[in-house]
């Protein structure tokens, strides 16, 4: 399908977002472009990216520019890496080992969700890139014990820990789209929220022909793999403390990456337990409403790790030029979410290898124009952030 994801009306991510609409079923476009309750925290994701400017220097020829980094020891030929994003399955067939393959063919790293359709094993075999797994603690730490030992037999890179999930945020599209009847309803509710699907043949087709609603390969429990419509009450059951980082950095050596960071005081705790890496991210705006926009608590997190371990950031990255200011402000990488998530439900690996090129020549051409040759020497004079942001947290005041 779609031979159209390079025609001229493909040239932005949001160019992608359109046509995922058009192909999924609204219950499952909705799912990945929804935020929680007023959708604040989206919104601001992607609006704080205006708010700083880029600082040119002219007259500066580049012929070829490197968009190389290292991540937790690992060479990237990219600045960016494929999120965590559960029900990959959902928007294409075996979604997760599609994208991973694409993540492997572009050089960086893919990272897969514990809520993933795609098995730990199945994923490796697609890619020789490198891959991180991120990790809930559902089903308890029995199950949590044995998916990591998997991991680690399939070497994995990297074990990605989430710690904004105490509660699944209230996503009241999916409410309004009857998630809770289609997953758990009788079959006379199943049958009223079901024609959304009726409105999407294709994507129906290539559904039941993936064997339609997947259970979690990846969470498995005394009766088998869990199922989908547990997964809320199983979250809640789960939360992640920091006892748990604690016991997680025991069982495995590699390094460990906390997503989820919205202040220093967690950025501390979190090399108080041993991690490599932290993502600054409200989750894409999907949990708490009203925090936040990462861009804007990046700098005073930066400042509050001072070098001692890796910085990434994720949530509202739509544009290459939302990837450079992201390294200007002290990120050493950032995740993309969305921008590949509507790729993948536009057209499948093609469609994620779109997204991933369109960030790519964005990021490029914004290099070339602001004269700079290579991400790794983006700063903070290539950026004006608004008065108010200090380096540390402007109003909150220097952290240590
Ligand atoms: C997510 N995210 C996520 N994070 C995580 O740790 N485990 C998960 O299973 C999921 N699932 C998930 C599903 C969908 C549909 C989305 C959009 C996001 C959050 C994700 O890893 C990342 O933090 C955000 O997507 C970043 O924001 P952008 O790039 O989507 O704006």
């Amino acid at each position: 399908m779609a031979a159209d994801l390079t025609a001229h009306d493909v040239l932005n991510i949001a160019d992608l977002r359109r046509l995922a609409a058009q192909r999924l079923p609204r219950v499952v476009f909705d799912y990945i472009d929804g935020g929680a309750e007023d959708e604040v925290t989206l919104r601001a994701n992607t609006r704080i990216f205006d708010e700083v400017a880029l600082r040119p220097r002219g007259a500066v020829a580049i012929a070829e520019c490197d968009l190389g980094t290292t991540v937790l020891g690992t060479r990237l030929a990219l600045p960016f890496i494929l999120a965590p994003v559960g029900s990959t399955r959902l928007f294409w067939p075996r979604g997760e080992v599609v994208a991973a393959r694409a993540a492997d063919s572009a050089g960086t790293a893919y990272t897969l969700s514990t809520l993933a359709g795609s098995g730990i094993e199945e994923v490796r075999e697609a890619s020789r890139g490198p891959l991180w797994y991120q990790l809930y603690l559902v089903g308890g730490r029995d199950v949590a014990r044995q998916a990591i030992a998997r991991v680690r037999a399939a070497g994995y890179s990297a074990l990605l820990i989430t710690i904004d999930t105490a509660v699944a945020g209230l996503r009241e599209r999916d409410l309004r789209n009857g998630i809770k009847e289609l997953l758990g309803g009788g079959p006379l509710q199943k049958l009223r929220s079901s024609s959304q699907f009726l409105v999407r043949p294709q994507w129906l087709y290539r559904f039941l022909r993936d064997g339609g609603l997947m259970r979690f390969p990846n969470v498995v429990l005394a009766d088998g793999p869990m199922r989908y419509v547990d997964v809320g009450p199983a979250l809640e059951r789960s939360v992640v403390s920091w006892e748990d980082l604690g016991w997680i950095r025991e069982m495995w050596d590699g390094p460990i990456v906390v997503k989820g960071v919205l202040a220093a005081e967690d950025a501390r705790r979190a090399i108080a337990v041993g991690a490599d890496a932290i993502v600054v991210s409200n989750h894409g705006g999907r949990q708490l409403d009203g925090v936040a926009a990462t861009l804007r608590v990046l700098p005073e997190i930066v400042a509050a790790v001072d070098g001692r371990i890796e910085v990434l950031m994720d949530s509202g990255i739509r544009r290459g030029s939302d990837v450079v200011k992201a390294l200007c402000l002290g990120a050493k990488a950032v995740l993309v979410g969305r921008a590949y998530a509507y790729g993948l439900a536009a057209g499948g690996e093609r469609g994620v290898e779109r997204a991933i090129d369109i960030l790519r020549s964005d990021i490029v051409r914004t290099l070339k124009l602001l004269g700079c040759a290579a991400t790794a020497d983006l700063d903070r004079t290539f950026v004006d952030v608004p008065g108010d942001w200090g380096t540390a947290g402007g109003a909150r005041g220097p952290v240590g």
